[in-house]
């Protein structure tokens, strides 16, 4: 239990608010946030490196809440965007621009342009055909990208394969070998302005191994290019930082911060971070209700009123998120196992099989923990479920920082063209023959 979400006179409370009477009012499922946690798990962070005082911008594909970026922009933290519409709440919960990098495999002429436009502080570019588009935009554009090269180190994360980025079979970056050639590219191009290189092997590391053989590898690249005349003012070493879901032993900050030193401690550049599980992850909770409980074939089944489109990391990574009674009386009772469920017609809507968990009823509420990261941006509307609202709380107070999108509002995005009855009356009874032009 950590002390953002405990138990106070037998009630599950996220600071000094109940969470059942939150949910009488609100409805369930939804989304709650504890601001008092993100802001101490940003402060840990970027406590951890008071020496070096990095650029720590939080990575909004973690949780792009307006209100919680906000928060972070008001402790002082950049933002790392993927998307024209990261980049857009960025700028909307107040990150200024120059605290901003882009990264992304695949940006858009219209989302580097927007980038651009902004004058943000640093784009990550992950392919050489990408140095030539960008230097061509800017040139158009009468400005000078500040590019950093994302560097494909080839170590594997050892994390879950989805989320792993740094092996040279991954999508990412501009392999390691080819930096060299792609920096030069870019400090003879016109319009960009090469000021360093970024890093980024994958997500949930509960090791430190992998963070130095690829930190390694970009310190080894930096005195190349410095070698070769090249200037690196820079070092983004990403994201990653694994947090506890069940029983992982993620690594300790202060090892990760002593090992960024003795790797970068004397090397002169500026470093930054793009941490988003780490500064977000524990400081949310999924809070959901038990609407039906099966027994049947010898098991115990729990179908929740929350699914897989709400929180899809279980069935997509197979994730584990511990689930908490909102009664505490609950946990003294005797544990049965149980699968945890959502009402999606899909086997692979579970959160949990046959989990000893507390002797849950129906309607009772339950709270998964560690949802803070990648549970509301990865929600969607799958078998028109509208989107979850998102509730953050600091000390006594509260606020529903995302409403729950109704049904209403989820239909209207649709619209039935007019000539359909014509086209449905016209349509023939089977598929014309295969034309070849
Ligand atoms: N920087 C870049 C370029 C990234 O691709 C990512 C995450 C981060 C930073 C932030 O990484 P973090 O500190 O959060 O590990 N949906 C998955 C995680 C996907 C992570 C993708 N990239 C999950 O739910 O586990």
């Amino acid at each position: 239990m950590s002390n953002f979400f405990r138990y106070v006179e037998g009630e599950l409370h996220a600071e000094e608010v109940a969470i059942a009477p939150l949910a009488a009012r609100l409805g369930t499922p939804f989304y709650l946030y504890s601001a008092s946690a993100l802001a101490a798990a940003y402060r840990r962070f970027a406590g951890a490196f008071a020496q070096e005082r990095p650029l720590v911008s939080f990575a909004l594909k973690a949780n792009s809440n307006l209100a919680v970026v906000s928060l972070f922009a008001a402790l002082g933290a950049g933002a790392d965007v993927v998307s024209e519409g990261e980049l857009a709440r960025a700028l909307a919960a107040g990150v200024p621009a120059e605290k901003i990098v882009f990264s992304g495999v695949g940006k858009r002429r219209s989302e580097l342009a927007a980038a651009l436009a902004a004058g943000i502080r640093q784009i990550n570019v992950e392919s050489f055909s990408e140095l030539n588009r960008l230097c061509a935009l800017a040139t158009e554009m009468g400005r000078v990208a500040p590019v950093a090269l994302r560097v494909n180190p080839d170590v594997d994360a050892a994390t879950h394969d989805k989320i792993s980025t740094g092996r040279k079979k991954d999508k990412f970056g501009i392999a390691w070998d080819e930096v060299i050639e792609a920096y030069r590219l870019a400090a003879r191009l016109p319009g960009l302005e090469p000021v360093g290189l970024a890093l980024h092997i994958g997500s949930q590391l509960v090791d430190l191994a992998p963070f130095r053989r690829a930190f390694e590898r970009l310190r080894e690249l930096l005195h190349r290019l410095r070698q070769s005349g090249l200037a690196v003012s820079r070092i983004d070493l990403g994201g990653g930082l694994g947090i506890r879901y069940s029983d992982e032993k993620p690594p300790d900050l202060q090892a990760y911060a002593a090992l960024v030193r003795e790797i970068f401690g004397t090397l002169e550049v500026e470093l930054s971070f793009e941490p988003g599980r780490f500064l977000c992850g524990a400081a949310g909770l999924l809070v959901a209700r038990v609407e039906t409980v099966k027994e049947s074939a010898g098991k115990r089944i729990l179908v929740l009123d929350a699914a897989m489109n709400d929180l899809i990391r279980p069935a997509l990574y197979g994730a584990s998120h511990e689930i908490l009674p909102l009664r505490q009386a609950l946990r003294e009772e005797p544990l049965l196992a149980a699968d945890v469920v959502g009402p999606i017609c899909e086997s692979g809507d579970s959160f949990a099989e046959g989990r000893p968990l507390p002797p849950f009823a129906e309607g009772d509420l339950l709270a998964f923990k560690a949802a803070g990261a990648y549970g509301a941006v990865m929600s969607s509307t799958y078998n028109s479920r509208p989107l979850l609202p998102e509730v953050l709380v600091s000390g006594r107070r509260f606020a529903v920082v995302r409403a729950r999108q109704s049904v209403a509002e989820l239909l209207a995005l649709d619209s039935i063209p007019e000539w359909l009855g014509e086209a449905a009356e016209r349509a023939p009874e089977e598929a014309p023959a295969e034309r070849v032009s």
